[in-house]
């Protein structure tokens, strides 16, 4: 048999959608999941949006399109972006992709080489793409550690620590997965503070639940005086407007659009034509939608952390943003004589039909730090009483 290369055997994945094959396979042998694992709207794109979809079709918008995105939709971007984040992002600046996920691949084929140690940044726990794709790109990974202690904030000395002049590439992502943690404009302008004196070093700030907050306001590095230039913007349909099998994502950077356009050409070609006319009725149409599906994710935030809290052994901290809780399961593994949140996983999936993700899914768990699992809370409020009322009577069980 020819070889694998050691490039595809080192690909990690998003174990998202292994668990989900395995939630799938269960419900298939009549076995009823409660399902907490998957990241993505359990809502269907609104009406205006797969309206415009189709008269794109009908209008013939069939073919193959700019690498870059057709010009009406780079404009409505480059108008969201400028609003949004308090900044003037030109439409040239904006280019789209099949999905946030691509731009991973290509920022960091983008500004680091292969096998020359440059260093890239990334958030841990984080999404598990980042580490993957730095490895696959030949980069160096380096992850930065989001402890509780600092309520999964950046910890600046760490940062500090971590960074050098190999350091190529920052990766942020505000709102976070899987901690739900917002970084404030104070906390942004303390990091920029950090990467000033590093002139190579670009940021990709990974803001995909930008339109997810659910206390305070917003706040992107890009708007912190000098990082606009640096610093990829991403954003994307799927999460904001209930869109992610449409596959359609946006990233801004002026430097870096032409050279995203042509990592485009050569794997995609382009997103799809009736995605991106839909992307421009998402972003230029109404809003209601998005805005009744925010305050519904912001009802389940509340009743799933209350829920969560009053149950013996776990802890969570008020995630601030996106639709995830990541509650620390420490005391309750102790409880149970579960070795760790992959053991708890696993029980929870096939004793109380439970399924979650756990923190070695996102990453090598710090060390010291405990054992924490991600609750997507994208799951109607019947689901979230329900799933919280099979634990407690697990739990109560699995004690004795
Ligand atoms: C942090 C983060 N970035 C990027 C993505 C990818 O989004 P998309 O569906 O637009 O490719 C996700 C999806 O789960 C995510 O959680």
């Amino acid at each position: 048999m020819p070889p694998v290369s050691k490039r595809t055997e080192s690909l990690g994945t998003e174990h998202a959608f292994v668990v989900l094959a395995e939630v799938n396979r269960l419900i298939a042998e009549g076995k009823p999941v409660i399902s907490f694992a998957i990241g993505q709207p359990d809502y269907v794109t609104p009406g205006n949006i797969i309206a415009a979809a189709k008269k794109a079709m009908d209008d013939g918008q069939t073919g193959y399109t700019a690498s870059a995105g057709i010009p009406e939709l780079r404009e409505a971007v480059a108008a969201y972006l400028s609003r949004t984040r308090h900044l003037d992002i030109s439409a040239d600046s904006v280019t789209v992709a099949g999905g946030a996920k691509p731009f991973i691949m290509y920022t960091i084929a983008a500004v680091t080489d292969h096998g020359q140690g440059h260093e890239v940044l990334y958030p841990s726990p984080g999404f598990p793409i980042y580490e993957s794709q730095i490895t696959a790109c030949g980069a160096v990974p380096v992850a930065l550690p989001l402890l509780e202690r600092e309520a999964f904030s950046f910890d600046l000395e760490t940062l500090r620590e971590l960074l050098s002049p190999r350091t190529r590439l920052l990766i942020l992502n505000s709102p976070h997965n899987p901690t739900g943690r917002t970084l404030s404009r104070q906390e942004l302008e303390a990091i920029a503070e950090l990467l000033r004196p590093y002139p190579d070093l670009w940021i990709f700030s990974d803001e995909v639940y930008s339109q997810m907050v659910h206390d305070g306001e917003f706040a992107s590095i890009a708007s912190v005086p000098g990082m606009q230039e640096r610093t990829v913007i991403l954003d994307g349909a799927s999460k904001s407007y209930a869109m992610t099998g449409w596959r359609l994502g946006y990233a801004a950077n002026e430097t870096l659009a032409p050279h995203f356009s042509t990592w485009i050409t050569n794997t995609e070609s382009c997103a799809s034509s009736i995605s991106q006319w839909a992307g421009v009725e998402a972003l230029t149409g109404p809003q209601d939608d998005h805005r009744n599906m925010m305050e519904s994710f912001s009802r389940r935030r509340n009743l799933i952390l209350e829920g969560l809290n009053s149950l013996e052994g776990i802890d969570a901290l008020r995630p601030g943003g996106a639709f995830y809780v990541w509650p620390n399961v420490s005391e309750l593994c102790r409880m149970v004589g579960a070795a760790n949140a992959e053991e708890l996983r696993k029980r929870w999936l096939h004793e109380a039909g439970v399924a979650v993700l756990a923190d070695q899914q996102f990453g090598t768990p710090n060390a010291g730090e405990g054992h924490f699992l991600r609750f997507s809370y994208a799951t109607s409020e019947e689901n979230i009483a329900a799933g919280l009322e099979r634990l407690t009577g697990w739990i109560a069980k699995a004690k004795q």
